[in-house]
C-alpha cells in the first residue's frame, strides 16, 4: 500500500506523561528508524503541540487515542487528528460499521492520507472479561468479525497480538496492515503477557511494530532500534 512507503517498521510507544521527559527521549533515536506512538497519558499530559512539535523534528506520528464514541464525533475527531498531520490514527471497531464508516468519510472528505486502524479486541481482554461484557462469540471469533468489519468499513488496517495474525490474517486482504504492539526483545515479567519477538512478528506478517519500554527504558535507545533491524534483515 503507497500510503505505507515513507513508514518506518518500528513505532515507539511514547508512554511518557511529561512533556521535557519526550522531548529529551527523542533526541537518543532517529526519525528515518522509528515513528512515535502518542498514546492517551502524553496526550492528555501536553496536548497536541507536542505532535507539531515531533513533526518539525521529522518523526512520523501514530495517534493512539482509540476513538468510540457516535459516529459523528468520531468524525470529526478523526478530521482535527487528520489535520494535526499524524500518520496514523485508531477507532475500537467494538463502536461499529457506522462509526467506523463515518471516521473513513471523514478523512476522505479532506482528503487526508492519514491511516485508519480500527482496534479489535484489546490485549488486556481474556475470555472471562469478553463473557463479563456480553461478548460470548470468544475471544477469537470476536477479533476476526471485527477485523473484517474494519476491512468493510475500508478501514487501512488493524492493531492486534501478533499472536492473532495466525487466524486473522489469511481471511483479510494482503494489503491489510497489522500493527502489533506487546513485542519483546526477550522474554520479561511485565505485564504484557501474549509477547512475540520482533522477528517473530514480521515473520508471522506484522507491517508495524509498536515497541515502548524495550527501547524506551535502554540506555541507548538507538542501539536497540539498531539491534532490531538487524534482526529483522538476517531473517
Ligand atoms: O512498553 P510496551 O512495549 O508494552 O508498550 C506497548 C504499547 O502498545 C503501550 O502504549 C500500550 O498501551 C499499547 N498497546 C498494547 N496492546 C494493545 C494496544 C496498544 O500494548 N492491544
Amino acid at each position: 500500500m503507497n500510503k505505507l512507503l515513507n513508514l518506518p517498521k518500528i513505532f515507539v510507544a511514547m508512554d511518557f506523561n511529561d512533556i521535557n521527559l519526550a522531548k529529551e527521549f527523542t533526541k537518543k533515536i532517529d526519525p528515518k528508524l522509528c515513528g512515535l506512538k502518542i498514546g492517551k497519558e502524553l496526550f492528555t499530559s501536553t496536548g497536541p503541540d507536542l505532535i507539531k512539535w515531533f513533526h518539525e523534528k521529522g518523526f512520523k506520528t501514530f495517534l493512539d487515542l482509540k476513538f468510540h464514541d457516535i459516529p459523528t464525533t468520531v468524525k470529526k475527531a478523526c478530521i482535527s487528528a487528520a489535520k494535526l498531520g499524524v500518520a496514523i490514527v485508531n477507532v475500537h471497531a467494538l463502536g461499529g460499521e457506522e462509526m467506523m464508516r463515518s471516521a473513513k468519510e471523514g478523512l476522505k472528505e479532506i482528503n487526508s492520507d492519514t491511516l485508519l486502524i480500527g482496534v479489535t479486541i484489546l490485549t488486556s481482554h481474556d475470555e472471562n472479561s469478553l463473557q463479563a461484557i456480553g461478548l460470548s462469540r470468544g475471544l477469537k471469533d470476536s477479533v476476526k468479525s471485527l477485523a473484517q468489519q474494519a476491512v468493510n468499513c475500508g478501514l487501512d488496517g488493524v492493531v492486534c497480538s501478533a499472536m492473532d495474525l495466525e487466524f486473522v490474517k489469511p481471511i483479510l486482504p494482503n494489503n491489510f496492515i497489522f500493527i502489533t504492539p506487546g513485542i519483546r526483545l526477550h522474554p520479561t515479567n511485565d505485564d504484557q503477557k501474549r509477547i512475540m519477538t520482533p522477528a517473530l512478528a514480521i515473520n508471522a506478517g506484522a507491517t508495524i511494530l509498536v515497541i515502548g519500554r524495550p527501547i524506551t527504558e535502554a540506555k541507548d535507545p538507538n542501539e536497540i532500534i539498531n539491534q532490531i533491524y538487524s534482526n529483522l534483515n538476517a531473517n
